[in-house]
């Protein structure tokens, strides 16, 4: 793979500076939330790719897991976390995450986000797979991230010290390399009107979510190209647990249409899975049924489509009636409605899709990586809060909880303002010929999806690793100009090194299930981090995740 530590070639010296305490990039929860917590108090840049308003946050349906009954406890939201890990979730993250995750809650309905509510109008508490008991928080039944993008952007646009730049694309983290040190300095970025610049800042925060755009099969929008994760990698920073991404079970299959997801708190309401013949395809399965843990029911699912040669299968929520599921899930029946699909009545054909990435930037419980100056929130991050398999409803909570988090560390650490400096930056001309971008991206996704995928072989996989090579040849050697080719260099940096933790796993356990070594294996109770100074993977027995800052803040 090319070691290339910047994406493209260019002279700091000729770019317009700009200069801020904290650039945060990405514009979903973690990034928001990471804004608002910083305040009034330094000032802030937050990097949108595109509109601030897509990103996975917004897209999400379902739900903020908290422990707000009164029935309810923290140690049983653990517990559900924990079981749902497989093993890998490290203890002292999960406890954090769900006992500062019914305060953020709190914290959020105060600043007025709408959610759904019972007849005494406290907020209603719904149930997902994993969960023994509802604690589940919705907006109009399926328009949570909706709900609660608009509830922080209305936050975040009222502080005076943050500028917002949307549809403003960040290629790389700066990093100061001088006298022996390296620290982030600052991002590379670029804007269609204003090309590109130079942000200068104390502290830089990943928050750019995940790369469902990866498989062919995903619920993720667009934008969700893995670019923090590449960019960590290239800065330097370690990664974590990378073979892990959550395949969801039930996304729409309708031949030519986008994989809409169709949340799972519609299970929760007791739809149930069903074949061609009405039978369930979870019983006999799992205790919780349809409601089992996602990567239990995706991996049921993809044995049943293989051993039947059929391409989906069926989701009954007929029992809730049209009105019933109208009045539950509005945008959903609409969607619904729009392939002519009526709940009420119809069968839902679904099949599973690439939904949330398990793996990315090693942190400790603040949002540091080992990179000082440079800090990761939300889906690009890797806290070991999720272990080998994320259960629903906790990636919301994740993202308010260590964005917060993360937002203190940075006024704690108050890091010293590295930039300007110059940096030449030069990329030798290849002589190779040209691919077609749009070809290797969907070659990338049928690769990946096919074989990278719900189960996976030690064969099949060292064939990807092959086509990456030859991706790799013409398509790491170039310098693009423009985002397309930026993302299909992160999604390709990220691929590789995702199919490569795959393989070094020779177990399954959680999201990650191979064919060829079926079995849990206690010796592989722990975490591979990822370097690119490092030949191999190195390894973090758990419970010693937490990421180890290397030189001062
Ligand atoms: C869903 O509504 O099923 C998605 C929620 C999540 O990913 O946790």
């Amino acid at each position: 793979m090319s070691d290339r530590q910047l994406l493209i070639p260019f002279r700091s010296n000729l770019l317009p500076q700009i200069f801020c305490d904290t650039v945060v990039v990405g514009s979903g929860v973690a990034g928001l939330r990471t804004a608002i917590g910083l305040g009034d108090r330094s000032d802030v840049i937050l990097l949108a790719k595109e509109a601030l308003d897509l990103s996975n946050t917004s897209w999400a349906q379902g739900g903020i897991a908290a422990a707000l009954s009164p029935d309810d406890t923290i140690d049983g939201h653990v517990n559900d976390t924990l079981e749902a890990g497989a093993g890998l979730c490290e203890p002292d993250p999960v406890r954090l995450l769900v006992q500062q995750g019914a305060d953020e809650v709190r914290r959020l309905l105060g600043w007025g986000m709408r959610v759904d509510r019972d007849n005494a109008g406290a907020p209603a508490l719904g149930l997902e797979g994993g969960h023994h008991h509802h604690r589940i928080l919705h907006t109009d039944g399926d328009a949570t991230g909706t709900e609660l993008a608009r509830c922080l952007i209305e936050r975040a646009r009222a502080l005076q010290r943050l500028r917002i730049f949307d549809r403003c694309f960040a290629l790389d983290v700066l990093v100061d390399r001088r006298r022996g040190q390296r620290r982030a300095a600052g991002v590379l970025s670029w804007h269609p009107r204003h090309g590109l610049q130079i942000i200068w800042a104390k502290a830089v925060v990943l928050a750019t979510g995940g790369c469902g755009q990866l498989w062919r099969e995903t619920s993720n929008p667009r934008v969700a190209t893995g670019d923090g994760v590449a960019m960590a990698w290239r800065a330097g920073a370690t990664l974590a647990d990378l073979e892990f991404m959550q395949f969801h079970p039930t996304t729409l299959y309708v031949a030519g249409a986008p994989r809409h997801l169709i949340s799972e708190a519609v299970r929760g309401e007791g739809a149930t899975l069903v074949d061609r013949q009405g039978r369930s395809i979870m019983d006999g399965v799992h205790a919780l049924g349809s409601l089992a843990t996602r990567d239990i029911v995706s991996r049921t699912i993809i044995r049943h489509l293989a051993s039947t040669g059929e391409s989906h299968v069926l989701l009954d929520a007929r029992a809730m009636g049209s009105d019933g599921f109208r009045t539950r899930f509005p945008g959903l029946a609409r969607m619904l409605g729009g392939y002519g699909l009526d709940a009420g009545r119809d069968l839902i054909p679904v099949h599973p899709a690439a939904h949330y990435f398990v793996g990315g930037v090693r942190t400790d419980m603040d949002g540091r990586t080992d990179l000082p100056g440079l800090y990761a929130c939300g889906e690009a991050a890797a806290t070991g809060v999720h272990g080998a398999n994320r259960l629903a409803s906790n990636s919301l909570l994740e993202g308010l909880v260590f964005g917060a988090r993360a937002a203190e560390a940075i006024l704690a650490d108050d890091s010293p303002q590295a930039g300007p400096f110059t940096i030449v930056h030069e990329v030798e001309a290849t002589e190779r010929g040209e691919l077609d971008l749009s070809d290797i991206r969907s070659s990338l996704r049928s690769a990946m999806w096919r074989n990278v995928g719900v189960e996976r072989s030690g064969a099949r996989m060292q064939d990807v690793l092959g086509m990456f090579d030859f991706w790799n040849r013409y398509a790491m050697e170039r310098v693009f100009d423009a985002p397309d080719g930026w993302e299909v260099q992160n999604l390709l940096t990220v691929g590789r090194l995702a199919t490569q933790a795959a393989l070094a796993r020779t177990e399954s356990r959680g999201t990650h299930a191979r064919s060829d070594f079926p079995d849990t294996s206690e010796a592989m109770a722990g975490h591979f981090l990822w370097r690119s100074d490092a030949a191999k993977p190195a390894w973090s027995p758990v419970g010693q995740l937490a990421c180890t800052r290397v030189g001062s803040t």
